[in-house]
């Protein structure tokens, strides 16, 4: 089973961005434990704060991989692209947040990526990526 890992936008500073509402892990740390949990999984992790790299990302592995799990942070509220390229590959997607979006504000409600994922995690913290994990299972 190969599954990639995509973080979008700003998702770098996560442990020092916004404690109170992403918490104080880095992604690097939980990513370990993540691979170690489970250890049968062959994972990809790439992380970007530009569009068209997310973009590229899902063409890459969006053939021949197993599944996809995508927070693509601001750029689910905004990008045509990236909704676009999720509908376009083959392989299915899980958009995963890790704040609850629809208790904040009311442009983080909308996203160009749900419409065309397997499904959506929103409001779990880092956890949201390990049920999307078990979601491929
Ligand atoms: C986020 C929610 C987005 O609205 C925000 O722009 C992010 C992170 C989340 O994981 O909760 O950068 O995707």
């Amino acid at each position: 089973m190969k599954l990639a890992i995509i973080n979008g936008p700003n998702l770098n500073l996560l442990g020092k961005r916004e404690p109170e509402i992403y918490g104080s892990n880095s992604f690097e740390d939980f990513f370990k434990s993540l691979q170690k949990k489970f250890s049968d999984i062959e994972f990809t992790y790439f992380q970007s704060n530009i569009e068209g790299e997310i973009i590229d990302k899902l063409h890459e592995v969006g053939y021949g991989f197993d599944g996809i799990i995508l927070n693509a942070a601001a750029y689910t509220h905004t990008s045509i692209g990236i909704g676009d390229a999720v509908k376009a590959i083959e392989t299915p997607v899980v958009e995963v947040h890790i704040s609850n979006v629809h208790s904040r504000e009311d442009f983080r409600h909308t996203s160009y990526i749900a419409a065309n994922a397997k499904g959506v995690v929103f409001g779990f913290g880092l956890k949201g990526y390990e049920l999307a994990v078990e979601s491929f299972l």
